[in-house]
């Protein structure tokens, strides 16, 4: 397994560019199975989790076609051919169950593969099925595996989800593009992932009302055709460099970099003394002075993002005074504290929220990582720390984000990956 090394104390100086939202890719990759024309996504980070959603997508007869070299813009299409999504694909990638709904509603039928818990909580799926059996489906859970099945269309219906879910949400509003007559789905997720797919879905001939609010009326139509998609810029990894500017010291232009879709990481970060100021192309980021520990509590958007937490984590590390952050969201997602304290972070865990008191510094250690942004939080404690810190077990990383020691490097950062 790679590992990845970093010699920390340089301030970070330069120009990072924000890639494609993997959030947002995912689900807009499952798009390709609601028609049997060519979906064209272009700004496609490159990413293992997007190699896993190729391969699913062409064992359901989708072919993933780079239309560049770079494979930053690919071209989907080609008739359902299996409606399998098996245990070896799903388990390794839980966006694979977004899969469900469309197959659903393209040729009534799916055999899909339980996601399983991760590590970071046990991770239901049980919103994704009240939700499709509303829209009138049959569902059996048998020996791992969800069978899904509907005589004839899927009928729309008034869906109320009793908390937030990101991919209940964008499950239920791909199914509902297709089902017959209206669906309103209430309380449902406001991310900007979820308004990207909208979009694109409504580009291919869906209709849908309320997009960027918290009440989806999607009225079903009887196909889809095919759309050329950009797909938005990655808040969370704009939110990750953010915070390796300010935990540097440094300054960093975000490029493609959007305000408007980071929520309350700009009012919490701001708060604790990074500066974010919106230039042409981007957002340029900078620490002036000290940090201060400021609380923060994960909800759903426009709260702060559950995905944020474990990286603001290490930023309060070597803030001024203390901070508690509360995890709203997962059961099981601070598990980059004993991680961050073997580096002299002093953090306690109550329950679901962890006091972090900030010390004045951190010092390299050979650290692992144990979930996708668990990684990059070790590594900005890495980026602080006197010394040498090695990060083990890379390939989290890799999941989730692009070229990380270049982008890096490119700033200064004494850092190199280490193959395995
Ligand atoms: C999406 O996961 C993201 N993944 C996650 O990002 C993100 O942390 C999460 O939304 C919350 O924002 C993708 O978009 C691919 P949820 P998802 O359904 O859809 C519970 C990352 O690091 N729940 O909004 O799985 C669930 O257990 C990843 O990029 C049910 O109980 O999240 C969780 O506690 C990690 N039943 C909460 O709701 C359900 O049917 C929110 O989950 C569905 C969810």
């Amino acid at each position: 397994m790679d590992r990845i090394r970093i010699r920390g104390g340089r301030p970070l100086s330069g120009e990072i560019k924000v890639g494609g939202a993997k959030n947002a890719a995912l689900p807009l990759m499952v798009a390709g199975l609601l028609t049997d024309e060519r979906l064209v996504l272009s700004n496609v980070p490159q990413l293992a989790d997007i190699q896993t959603m190729s391969l699913l997508l062409a064992q359901h007869g989708i072919a993933v076609e780079r239309v560049t070299n770079d494979g930053r813009t690919l071209s989907l299409g080609g008739p359902i051919t299996n409606t399998e999504a098996p245990y070896d694909i799903v388990r390794k990638m839980r966006a694979s169950f977004l899969v469900l709904g469309p197959l659903l509603a393209r040729v009534g039928e799916a055999r899909v593969s339980l996601p399983g818990g991760c590590a970071i909580g046990a991770r239901p799926i049980d919103l994704h099925l009240k939700g499709l059996e509303q829209l009138g489906a049959r569902i059996v859970l048998e020996g791992g595996y969800i069978d899904a099945r509907i005589d004839g269309r899927l009928k729309g219906a008034a869906i109320v989800f009793p908390f937030v879910s990101v991919g209940a949400t964008e499950n239920l509003l791909m199914a509902a593009s297709l089902a017959e007559g209206r669906t309103v789905l209430a309380n449902a997720a406001r991310e900007p992932e979820i308004g990207d797919l909208a979009a694109c879905l409504v580009a291919m001939g869906a209709r849908i009302e309320g997009i960027g609010s918290d009440k989806l009326t999607i009225d079903g139509v009887d196909t889809l055709h095919g759309a050329t998609h950009a797909i938005i810029p990655d808040r969370i990894e704009t939110g990750s460099y953010a915070c390796a500017a300010a935990i540097s010291g440094g300054s960093v232009f975000l490029r493609d970099a959007r305000l408007e879709h980071l929520g309350a990481t700009v009012r919490i970060l701001r708060e604790a003394g990074v500066d974010i100021a919106e230039e042409p192309g981007g957002l340029m980021v900078k620490r002036l002075n000290g940090l201060h520990g400021v609380d923060a509590m994960t909800e759903p958007y426009p709260g702060f993002p559950t995905d944020m937490q474990a990286q603001f984590m290490a930023l309060m590390s070597v803030a001024e005074g203390a901070s508690m952050v509360t995890e709203t969201i997962f059961e099981n997602r601070f598990m980059h504290v004993p991680e961050l304290n073997r580096m002299g972070a002093r953090i306690n865990v109550h329950g679901a929220s962890a006091i972090v008191r900030g010390v004045p510094g951190l010092s390299g250690a050979p650290v692992m990582a144990t979930d996708l942004r668990a990684s990059l939080s070790l590594i900005l404690a890495g980026l602080a720390a006197q010394g040498e810190t090695m990060v083990n077990r890379v390939y989290h990383l890799d999941r989730g984000y692009e070229a990380v020691e270049q982008k890096l490097a490119a700033c200064g950062v004494d850092i190199e990956r280490i193959p395995a």
